[in-house]
């Protein structure tokens, strides 16, 4: 399967992306494995003509926004987000329309139509950043409520939050790290900021999924809790062999990263089926505000 799928590739000239979140087969036959930042500015600079997006839907959205002659292939279109279904363009005009003026930061997890109404995306990797950019005293952040929070533990900035959230992230609670916490006391413990409030405070790290990749690899500790989706773990073990990962919680799986298989990919670039393409009148707003983002980043 594998030596069909790097045959079809070269025949489409087509490129694989892949989120931390993936199955192991899946990230082991990507061209580019990492988190949603990571992937955004890898989809803006290929050169491919197809793009095989394995992730979620706003991911392989976000990458038709941004290359919008390219085809985006999303190998399960029932790959969704949760988080992302929370919001919706009616639902945010509304809420725009009570807070006129004030600035509209939207996480990546979102359809193509709420970024259009956006003034800039952002990612867990870079949210107090763009926050921070905009020099607005009162901002509006949407769908993740978690996130928001964050920022606004972080900074001097009043956040109107929206009332959305990830179900795998936002299942954790503080009792889990306490927990995991007396089950390997030597442990560093790292959380994702889609998590709640009362698992951040109790962080050593707040991270995107590459940034704990980056951090553990360069630690000098040689444990860690990790508060995000398992997927993670199969990178984070296999690139520090020497160190232990233990998931700060049983069940941190997201269902929707893990619909993808290998046969899926070869389906989609045998048939070119799948294609995720964002139409013009949304596309190009919402290409303003992933390209505010790709910028400060
Ligand atoms: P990252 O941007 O950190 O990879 O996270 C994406 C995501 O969906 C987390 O739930
Ligand atoms: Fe959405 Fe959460 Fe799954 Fe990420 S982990 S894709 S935010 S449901």
């Amino acid at each position: 399967m594998k030596t069909k799928i790097r045959e079809l590739l070269n025949q489409r000239k087509a490129i694989i992306l892949a989120h931390n979140y993936q199955p192991p087969a899946i990230q082991d036959i990507a061209d580019i494995c990492g988190d949603s930042l990571e992937l955004s500015i890898r989809a803006a600079q290929t050169e491919a003509d197809v793009i095989v997006f394995c992730g979620v839907h706003f991911m392989a959205e976000t990458a038709s926004i941004l290359c919008p002659d390219k085809m985006v292939l999303l190998p399960r279109q029932n790959a969704g987000c949760p988080m992302a279904d929370m919001i919706s363009a009616e639902a945010l005009s509304a809420r725009k329309a009570e807070l006129p003026g004030v600035p509209v930061v939207t996480y990546v997890n979102s359809p193509a139509s709420v970024k259009a109404l956006s003034t800039v995306c952002c990612t867990s990797a870079n949210a107090i950043k763009v926050a921070t950019s905009l020099n607005a005293t009162e901002i509006l952040m949407t769908p993740d409520r978690n996130l928001a929070r964050f920022v606004e533990s972080r900074t001097s900035i009043k956040i109107h939050t929206w009332p959305g959230f990830c179900p795998i992230h936002d299942a954790i609670r503080r009792k889990d790290v306490v927990h995991a916490r007396q089950k390997h006391p030597q442990a560093v413990f790292m959380a994702h900021p889609e998590c709640r409030m009362e698992v951040l405070t109790l962080a050593d790290e707040i991270l995107s999924t590459s940034g704990m990749l980056r951090y553990a690899k360069s630690s000098r500790h040689s444990a860690f809790i990790v508060g995000t989706e398992v997927g993670l773990l199969y990178t984070l073990r296999k690139e520090n062999p020497d160190k232990r990962f233990y998931p700060v919680s049983a069940g941190m799986e997201c269902p929707d990263m893990k619909k993808i298989g290998l046969a899926d990919i070869v389906h989609v670039l045998e048939t070119l089926e799948g294609e995720v393409r964002v139409p013009k009148a949304v596309q190009e707003p919402a290409y303003e505000a992933v390209k505010r983002m790709i910028e400060l980043a």
